[in-house]
């Protein structure tokens, strides 16, 4: 049985791409819905290109809109991909287990509210860390703390600016989110995936 999946996007989308062109007709995991709470969201252009049906929450932070398109397209999976609000508390109880969220760096290090984009990657940079990475997570009520299914590491190397630290975590995101995808698919939930993650070039 196909996976179907929601994909919650606030802004460019490029992880929302990697996973389309990942999920195709032979693979077990479909994106059937692409939620945003921003109209002028350019990953809205990135879905509508490859035939994917989007909608704009009218209020993200009311749970009827949420939970009236996840049963209009029967989702099995929420992924937010770069989704910047907290998910209405009905929303986590019903899809509890069946949501997660893709961050750019090593958690528990630096998560929690506040910390995206260029931020985490500053933070990194000013505690002086040696490596970095992605980390895909189960989400609950607070931001970034759910069980953690997959992490891959990235080395933080000397001279890294924040913006080629996200470049070359961004790089491995892209592989990332799509493994965890795909084994959620193949054992019909979110399972943590055995580290270390091997990843398709
Ligand atoms: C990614 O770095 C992701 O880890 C974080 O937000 C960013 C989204 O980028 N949650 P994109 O919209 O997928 O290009």
């Amino acid at each position: 049985m196909t996976m179907r999946v929601a994909v919650a996007v606030s802004g460019r989308g490029s992880n929302l791409e990697a996973l389309l062109r990942a999920l195709g007709p032979d693979t077990p995991a479909r994106v059937v819905l692409v939620l945003s709470n921003r109209a002028d969201a350019p990953a809205l252009r990135v879905a509508a290109t490859r035939g994917v049906p989007t909608d704009v929450l009218e209020d993200p932070a009311d749970p009827a809109g949420w939970l009236t398109d996840l049963e209009r397209y029967r989702v099995d999976l929420i992924v937010l991909a770069g989704y910047l609000k907290l998910v209405p508390a009905p929303v986590i109880t019903r899809y509890r287990d069946r949501k997660i969220n893709i961050h750019p760096a090593l958690l528990p290090a630096h998560g929690g509210k506040g910390m995206y984009g260029r931020r985490v990657h500053e933070a990194v940079l000013a505690r002086g860390d040696r490596e970095s990475g992605a980390t895909v997570h189960l989400v609950d009520e607070v931001y970034d703390r759910g069980a953690i299914l997959a992490q891959q590491r990235v080395a933080v190397l000397p001279g890294d600016s924040p913006e080629r630290l996200a470049a070359r975590v961004l790089e491995v995101e892209h592989r990332l989110l799509p493994a965890v995808v795909l084994a959620a698919a193949a054992a019909g939930r979110p399972v943590p995936l055995p580290e270390p993650v091997e990843l398709s070039p």
